[in-house]
């Protein structure tokens, strides 16, 4: 595996290929999650001449003042030998001054309806520094596809709006969330628990899956048992619910919601009744670290 550091070098390297490359970014401190993003892009660009990049790039455009860009785990050798042992052929690892050479003035901004919602009520311009340094690392690898995990889901559908919306020639392909045996969501954020904290954070996906079995309940009742006029009261009460389990136990809850996959907004009456595909989203404080999940329903 080839390790770049140099917007010119890489251009040169990847010129050399037939294909245009699948391109997996990421902020590093890799886990499971981002080695199987790689290995789906292998398996996606098996039989063609198509490297696979990945970038390792902590990306201060998107994290708040009081978030936590300066102590966000640097790992770069451990993550080279992960991408190399799972199949990657080049990781781009531009500093700072390389990507951001001056001020980053041109920015792409998200728009309030996709990007003001949930993650974004809560880490305000997080999607415009995501979609700013996707849409410029899109422009340096030029890749045909980029791989991104639904456990960001709403970065997920922003970026695909962005591609589609922008006329960007680039397939984006979802990889599914991968958990801990036990069920726990695979995060760089999760280092920062303690072993108490790591089964405490369990409850976060008990809490998705207790809405998954409600909504499966409310679509099994008899026509007309479940009443329409109670939807939007039936979604208060069991996100209430939900949030309120968590505190209980100590999390600071930001959002626990259920969600259309599509525009994440939320669902109508008939839609929670009837085939409407959904998604159960949360994001909570455990002790000092925030952690996101979800479930598709
Ligand atoms: O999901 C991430 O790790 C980051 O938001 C991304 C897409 C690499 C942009 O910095």
């Amino acid at each position: 595996m080839r390790v770049i550091h140099r917007i010119s070098e890489l251009r040169e390297a990847l010129a050399s290929h037939r294909e245009a490359p699948a391109f997996v970014p990421t902020m590093g401190n890799l886990h499971e999650g981002h080695l199987d993003l790689i290995r789906l892009a292998k398996r996606r660009m098996a039989g063609l001449d198509s490297p696979i990049v990945a970038s390792v790039f902590v990306n201060r455009l998107q994290f708040g003042p009081n978030e936590d860009f300066d102590r966000y785990p640097r790992t770069m050798e451990r993550d080279a030998q992960l991408l190399e042992a799972a199949g990657c052929d080049t990781l781009f690892a531009p500093d700072e001054a390389e990507l951001y050479p001056e001020p980053q003035g041109y920015k792409v901004v998200p728009p309030d309806v996709l990007a003001n919602l949930l993650e974004g009520e809560f880490r305000p311009g997080f999607f415009t520094g995501v979609c700013t340094v996707v849409h410029k690392l899109f422009n340096i690898v030029q890749p045909r596809a980029a791989f991104f995990g639904k456990k960001d889901y709403q970065q997920l559908m922003i970026i695909r709006t962005m591609v589609r919306q922008m006329a960007l020639p680039i397939e984006i392909v979802p990889g599914n969330t991968t958990r801990s045996p036990e069920g726990l969501a695979l995060s760089s954020r999760n280092g920062y628990l303690s072993d108490a904290e790591k089964t405490e954070a369990l409850a976060l996906i008990r809490s998705l899956r207790r809405i998954q079995e409600q909504v499966h309940q409310l679509r099994t009742l008899e026509p007309g048992a479940a009443s329409l006029a109670d939807g939007a009261a039936w979604l208060a009460q069991i996100e209430s619910e939900a949030k309120s389990g968590l505190a209980q136990r100590g999390w600071a809850p930001d959002y626990v919601t259920l969600r259309r996959q599509h525009d994440l907004l939320p669902p109508t009456a008939e839609q929670l009744t009837g085939q409407e595909p959904l998604v159960a989203l949360a994001a909570a404080k455990l002790g000092t670290t925030r952690l996101i999940d979800n479930l598709e329903i």
